[in-house]
């Protein structure tokens, strides 16, 4: 059993009499894809929580359908975009589904859920007597304090020290605990380190939520972020022919488990597995410090399903960085203007973070390097949005000066229209191999999972199946939970 959902009664109770205590209903993964399944009355209490609140009722916004308001918003279609040509520079379409419209700010939030409403429906957490762990390289930190806030148990955050200033300052005021191990992104081994010893130190006190490695995070996106961008394919017409690639960067390998089921559906569709050219762990087994915050590496995560990934590419974070102050200073927005961007796709940018727009161009690259047509599409994802990262933009502006029109037009010229086919690598059988082979040093060596179980990932067939097949048991045992609970 890949996901834990052996029941605990006695702490399943527990649970319940404090969910119970504190008004709180767990919203279903199906209620998550179909937020129009959400019962009228909780949706119409909607009306009068913001976004961010810490409210109990926010559990049933981590959803891709939020309305984008940051209070009182419904539900309608999906946050997404598409981005113009005029910024892409490639033949092909792309969109990006947006995460900023989640609860956080981030789509993390769902992770983090997908993590947590099993372990409490089982009772394999205790709400009341456990802390829950939620080591990171940001967002999911942020999610998993903002989900235990809502439930009202205590959590510790985990995350680099070097991560944005905006992190920490909103972490202290949600978070019981905030931790900072030494580093930037890609020192993910030292949140590793810290997780022992935390788990030394306080035991049974605590759960430790490890987005790299629990499956609850893969069929998250597998069930729902595919979802969603299964309903914009269908709801723009797209034909099954013209869906061509998936690109998404490989932080927790979460979110690229998305693609896993838009190959089902589309089995002619590829799936790019992003990553930073500064650390390219991927393309070269390599390692390295980069900026693209989120998408930390040095390893590959257990739940990246590699012999699924058909593509690498690696990012230059100096591209991105130039491109976030293309979107986001008035030269760069002026000089977008003047190249033809459309006032409401400007006002789109910024709606993409620093690694939405790392995402964007591996998007870009997997589109070139197929030669793909006008009618052809990629999707991407935004995880979070510019906001995030305004302190960012000093820094910037401290190490290279004021972002000037000529700079603007290098960035867009070199980053944008001329982003090449470099650093793409095609996976052949054995490449993939190679990459699989990784997890060996991380996982086998380091963090104690088994030889027989890394072999299976890749020799058994049905190894990945087995995990969106736990999908209907765990929303049953939500459902149950609710009915004890006995506020639905
Ligand atoms: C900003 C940002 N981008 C990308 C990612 C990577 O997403 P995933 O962990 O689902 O691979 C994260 C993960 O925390 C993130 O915070």
């Amino acid at each position: 059993m890949l996901i834990n959902l052996n029941v605990n009664e006695q702490v399943r109770q527990h649970n319940i009499k404090r969910c119970r205590e504190k008004g709180i209903i767990l919203p279903t993964f199906a209620q998550m894809a179909h937020p129009d399944t959400i019962p009228e009355s909780i949706r119409k209490k909607l009306t009068e929580v913001g976004l961010w609140d810490v409210n109990p009722l926010n559990l049933f916004r981590i959803t891709w359908h939020n309305e984008p308001k940051e209070k009182g918003g419904r539900f309608g279609g999906v946050n997404y975009i598409e981005i113009p040509r005029q910024i892409t520079g490639t033949r092909a379409r792309i969109f990006a589904l947006v995460g900023k419209y989640f609860p956080t700010g981030a789509h993390k939030v769902g992770a983090t859920y997908g993590c947590l409403a099993p372990a409490l429906a089982t009772g394999n957490f205790d709400a009341e007597h456990q802390q829950a762990v939620w080591p990171s390289t940001g967002n999911y930190c942020r999610g998993g304090a903002y989900n235990s806030a809502l439930l009202g148990c205590d959590s510790i955050a985990i995350l680099p020290a070097e991560m944005s200033q905006e992190r920490f300052n909103w972490l202290k005021s949600v978070a019981g605990e905030v931790i900072a191990t030494p580093g930037c992104e890609s020192n993910v081994k030292e949140i590793f380190d810290k997780c022992h010893e935390l788990d030394r130190e306080r035991g049974t006190h605590i759960v430790i939520f490890n987005q790299f490695e629990k499956f609850e995070n893969y069929l998250w996106h597998y069930a729902i972020t595919a979802e969603a961008i299964l309903e914009v394919l269908r709801s723009r017409g797209i034909k099954p022919e013209n869906v061509r690639g998936y690109a998404s960067s490989t932080g927790s390998g979460g979110t690229l488990a998305a693609g896993d089921r838009l190959k089902e559906v589309y089995p002619g569709l590829k799936i790019a597995a992003g990553e930073a050219l500064q650390c390219p762990t991927l393309l070269r087994n390599g390692f390295g410090g980069h900026r693209i915050e989120g998408i930390g590496d040095k390893h590959v995560p257990w739940i990246h399903n590699v012999k699924n990934t058909d593509m690498i590419c690696s990012i230059d974070d100096e591209d991105c960085l130039r491109i976030y102050r293309l979107f986001n200073e008035p030269a760069g927005l002026e000089y977008l203007k003047k190249a033809g961007v459309a006032q409401a796709d400007i006002d789109n940018l910024k709606l993409f973070g620093i690694s939405g727009i790392g995402n964007m161009l591996s998007a870009i690259k997997m589109a070139k390097y197929y030669e793909m047509e006008e009618d052809d599409v990629v999707f991407t994802i935004l995880t979070d949005s510019s906001v995030m990262y305004t302190s960012r933009l000093a820094e910037q502006t401290a190490m290279h000066g004021e972002f000037t029109p000529a700079d603007a037009a290098m960035a867009h010229s070199a980053c944008l229209m001329h982003q090449g086919i470099d650093n793409a690598l095609e996976l052949t059988y054995y490449e993939r191999l190679r990459v699989h082979n990784l997890k060996y040093y991380t996982w086998v060596e380091q963090q104690g999972k088994t030889y027989e179980e890394l072999n299976r990932q890749w020799y058994d067939r049905d190894y990945w199946k087995e995990i969106p097949a736990d999908l209907g048991r765990i929303d049953t045992l939500i459902e149950d939970f609710n009915k004890e609970v006995g506020l639905v």
